[in-house]
């Protein structure tokens, strides 16, 4: 006979928490959401710490290098995406590393024959002003000119024009050499008046960006996740496959930590590539991995020796797992129950092998429930997609601006190793577990993590907790009925909002 549960699983949104007393500290600038990203012993602090509890997913709409430093920045950590050649997400990896604060690597450029309408379409696709000409049109071709929105009137000027006769070509702009300091950089800036100021190497191609409108931003980031050289930390997905291959090389890049992409993390794929990760580097390379949903899938992977396990199937925004092969569990019950299992597997070890609620943050309140049910730290995709940072276009669809968000799981993405059943012929998906969609553009990762954050302390000032732990020990979560539901938001009124748009 089959096992039956006897309680319904429940989602993030069935529930509540329920204020305690907060005392005078308990104001939102004393709140500490540094938590632990590894396993660590009874009485040693935690290898690797997160300072805010935030990761990005493991997705190629998600985690590249550009949103590993801007999440770096925040004091999160970004997972490079695996779905790509060992080469180019190693190179992503060494990107990260080599980043210097303040210089932001080009990604917006155009060949001199392009069109205004081409300079138009660029700006739409990555919300940028500034545009490097090079000679080939590529990211990193020789420095012809630069284009702003002070070099073509749209009104007065044909669409067809090409850039070489409305650039600011590179005998009247000033730009600097690679290798300078960000303070010297911003010397440069100021003494010259400039927005933007390009940078090149020695034979003239394009490297890098400094931005006057970014001076404030690398002035301080207390939070930020540095390595002990002060380079950003990033983290790096791998799959069960090629793992041998795979490790060494993002090792070598100097990713700090790794994550098993994988849809089930109950496997002996998985036992097997943290066998191999332990027996090549014992506990010198520090790897996660998952997912699952329950006290035995845990047991399994933090006896196996990941440093961390990852927690959910089904609930993310774009997955259909649940609707393809009818397995999964509500998000809050599979965290409620994998947290105790944490709890009791460090009293009988003395282990701690913290976990990760991943997929399923629609509100960011739920963020807030998450770590109250015992989640060390959540993972994000829908989240960060919408941001300036993530790697996908930004479109405009029906008068609104979006962001192209795709699952591991479509067929957009071809990640069948994420999938893999270990059947040496499943080489490919042979049936879709995601979505390809759009998010709602939301500007800066920086704006929206700062807006998120500042919910989540205020709502640990509410409970009466100023770190994680208390948070934990002082939490009382309440299930609510569907009608208490409905009280939640705004009821019974006429939103000025709706009335507006339906003028
Ligand atoms: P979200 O934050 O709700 O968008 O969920 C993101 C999470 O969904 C990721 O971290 C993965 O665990 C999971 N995921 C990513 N791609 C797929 C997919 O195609 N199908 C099912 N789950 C996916």
């Amino acid at each position: 006979m089959a096992f039956f549960y006897e309680e319904p699983s429940h989602t993030f949104s069935e529930y509540l928490l329920v204020p305690s007393y907060s005392s005078a500290e308990c104001i939102p600038s004393n709140v500490s959401l540094r938590t632990p990203l590894c396993r660590f012993r009874r009485g040693e602090e935690p290898p690797v710490s997160l300072n805010v509890p935030l990761t990005s997913a493991v997705m190629q709409s998600v985690s590249d290098d550009r949103m590993a430093v801007a999440l770096a920045r925040e004091g999160g950590l970004s997972f490079i995406f695996c779905s790509q050649p060992i080469e180019s997400e190693a190179e992503m990896v060494r990107r990260v590393k080599r980043y210097k604060a303040g210089f932001v690597a080009n990604d917006s450029s155009i060949g001199p024959d392009e069109t205004l309408a081409d300079i138009l379409a660029l700006k739409d696709r990555t919300g940028h002003t500034t545009v490097a000409v090079t000679h080939d049109g590529s990211l990193t071709g020789r420095l012809l000119g630069i284009v702003t929105s002070r070099d073509y009137r749209v009104s007065r000027m044909d669409a067809s024009a090409p850039v070489r006769d409305f650039m600011t070509p590179i005998d009247k702009i000033v730009f600097a050499r690679d290798g300078l300091t960000l303070s010297e950089a911003n010397d440069i800036l100021w003494e010259h008046k400039l927005n933007a100021l390009p940078v090149v190497d020695n034979e003239g191609n394009m490297v890098a960006f400094v931005f006057r409108k970014d001076y404030d931003m690398h002035k301080e980031n207390p939070l930020e996740l540095l390595d002990a050289q002060k380079r950003y930390a990033v983290g790096a997905g791998i799959n069960t496959r090629d793992y041998e291959d795979r490790v060494p090389a993002l090792v070598d890049a100097g990713a700090d930590v790794l994550c098993i992409d994988s849809s089930e993390g109950f496997t002996e794929w998985q036992r097997r590539t943290l066998a191999w990760i332990r027996g090549r580097y014992g506990d010198a390379v520090k790897v996660g991995g998952g997912n699952v949903v329950d006290e035995e899938g845990f047991r399994f992977l933090a006896e196996a020796g990941a440093d961390f396990v990852k927690v959910g199937i089904g609930g993310g925004s774009i997955c259909i797992t649940r609707e393809a092969k009818g397995i999964g569990r509500g998000q809050a019950t599979a965290v409620i129950e994998v947290a105790r299992a944490r709890d009791r597997y460090f009293e009988e070890t003395g282990v701690y092998v913290p976990i990760c609620s991943d997929g399923g943050i629609v509100l960011d309140y739920h963020i807030t429930l998450a770590l109250a049910m015992g989640a060390d730290f959540c993972m994000l995709g829908r989240y960060f997609a919408r941001f300036d940072e993530s790697p996908t276009n930004r479109v405009m669809v029906n008068g609104n601006y979006v962001k192209e968000y795709w699952g591991e799981g479509s067929s957009r993405a071809r990640n069948w190793q994420r999938y893999d059943s270990g059947d040496s012929a499943s080489i490919k998906l042979s049936f879709e577990e995601g979505v390809d969609s759009y998010v709602p553009y939301a500007g800066t990762l920086r704006e929206n993590v700062t807006e998120t954050l500042s919910k989540i302390r205020s709502t640990f000032c509410n409970c009466g907790a100023l770190s994680m732990a208390e948070m934990r020990r002082k939490a009382k979560l309440t299930l609510v009925s569907p009608v208490t539901l409905v009280e939640g938001g705004a009821h019974d009124v006429i939103l000025k909002e709706a009335v507006k748009r339906a003028k």
